[in-house]
């Protein structure tokens, strides 16, 4: 950040990032990016959860070089921190995508474009030619969209297809609603240029409504695996059982996740979701399956779990506006994510993030060992209300029927 204001100079934690781009975005950017479904419980229990968790510190065990390489489906990152996929960077900045993925690649991180980014799959390519890059996907009712976007992503070198199952209609988000928030008309949803430009009827962020598809279910991912050899990561997992049933379908990881609260309001934090699933997996493994779903949690709002790594997708520090460059943001707020990330480790007794994360047998504990979440055990996920049901008795469970 050298070279930047006074202002630029103080931003040294996510909170100073997320108040300072409150005060300088338009009230309705700000306000979508900022959105959860309905009352925003769940949005604001994912901060209160990771605020609860409480570590336990090991001394005296030589943390002089702390190191937080980790490797992510066979590829070296620097740190096993990710940028999720989050829609509309150039509402914040007019490069938009294309600077975050130059961010991501300097850096050496993981970057998951989404489908509804403001530049295309191919200016986020050109910009960054070297990143490391996942692209997000949904599936629409017109299956050949998708398709379409899965090759092109394909040939142009992304590593993994995120499939995010946790929008079959678009959560209710209040001030969305009430600002009547639409792109402004020189943006687009950049991946569909020329695809829907007869469309005149209503829009449903960037794209015409009901474009996707809610019949969605566990046999698109046969479907998906038929038409692409990349690897597939299922995003939007909140149960121990739907964590099992994405590796029985063979898919390469899962990503935990209630999409930052901003669709189904009243789920889990994806925190204490994650830790259960995690659990899950750990009481069943197979030695025929792949390896098992593995887990690591530092900051808040953010995780992934992979099978080989587990990663911290951040969407907090995308969205910004009136700063020199994003690049340099999107750098330094990353950097002050690994920032935490070593210091927490390293105070935390902890050389490299296999340790923190006691997740490869290559430490003494395990991030259970490190958390104190007493009495939240798997048993009690039985007395949680759930989603995805299609009639009443589904959610009730009270006729036999489920
Ligand atoms: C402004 C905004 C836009 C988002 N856009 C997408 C998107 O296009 N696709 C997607 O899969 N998730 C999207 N997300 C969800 C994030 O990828 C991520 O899941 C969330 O911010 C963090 O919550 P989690 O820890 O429960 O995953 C978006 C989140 C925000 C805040």
């Amino acid at each position: 950040m050298s070279g930047q204001g006074d202002a630029e100079m103080s931003l040294i934690c996510l909170s100073d990032f997320e108040a300072y781009a409150k005060d300088h975005l338009p009230k309705a950017t700000w306000e979508y990016y900022a959105a959860g479904a309905d009352d925003c419980c769940t949005r604001d229990d994912n901060l209160l959860a990771f605020k609860r968790i409480r570590l336990r510190p090991r001394m005296l065990r030589d943390v002089a070089i702390m190191d937080t390489r980790t490797t992510v489906l066979g590829t070296e990152i620097n740190c096993p921190i990710g940028i999720a996929p989050t829609a509309f960077h150039c509402l914040a900045w007019p490069d938009g995508e294309m600077s975050t993925a130059r961010a991501a690649e300097s850096l050496n991180l993981c970057y998951v474009a989404s489908t509804y980014s403001t530049c295309s799959v191919e200016e986020i390519v050109t910009a960054a030619p070297d990143g490391f890059r996942w692209f997000q996907l949904y599936v629409y009712r017109d299956r050949k969209l998708s398709e379409q976007l899965v090759h092109r992503v394909e040939a142009l070198g992304f590593k993994a297809l995120v499939l995010t199952v946790d929008v079959p209609y678009t959560g209710k988000r209040r001030s969305d609603i009430r600002n009547n928030f639409r792109l402004p008309p020189h943006l687009k949803v950049k991946n569909f240029e020329g695809v829907f430009e007869e469309h005149c009827g209503p829009d449903n962020y960037g794209v015409p409504a009901n474009t996707l598809d809610p019949s969605i279910s566990w046999k698109d991912i046969y479907w998906l695996r038929s038409i692409t050899r990349l690897p597939i990561i299922i995003k939007g997992i909140l149960t121990k059982e739907d964590a099992e049933l994405a590796v029985e379908h063979g898919v390469q990881g899962i990503i935990v996740s209630n999409h930052g609260g901003r669709q189904l309001d009243g789920e889990l934090a994806t925190v204490r979701a994650y830790l259960w699933s995690r659990n899950a997996r750990l009481q069943s493994q197979d030695p025929s399956r792949p390896r098992r779903l593995q887990g690591f949690s530092l900051c808040r709002n953010i995780l992934f779990s992979g099978c080989e790594t587990d990663l911290l997708l951040s969407a907090l520090n995308c969205f910004w506006d009136s700063a020199e460059t994003w690049r340099p943001i999107m750098e330094s707020s990353s950097q002050s994510l690994q920032e935490v990330l070593r210091s927490q480790g390293s105070l935390g007794g902890h050389r490299d993030h296999w340790e923190v994360t006691g997740i490869t047998g290559r430490s003494q504990g395990s991030l259970r060992d490190h958390c104190d979440l007493a009495g939240r055990s798997l048993g009690s996920l039985g007395g949680h209300w759930e989603g995805g049901h299609r009639d009443h008795w589904e959610v009730t469970g009270i006729t036999g029927r489920t």
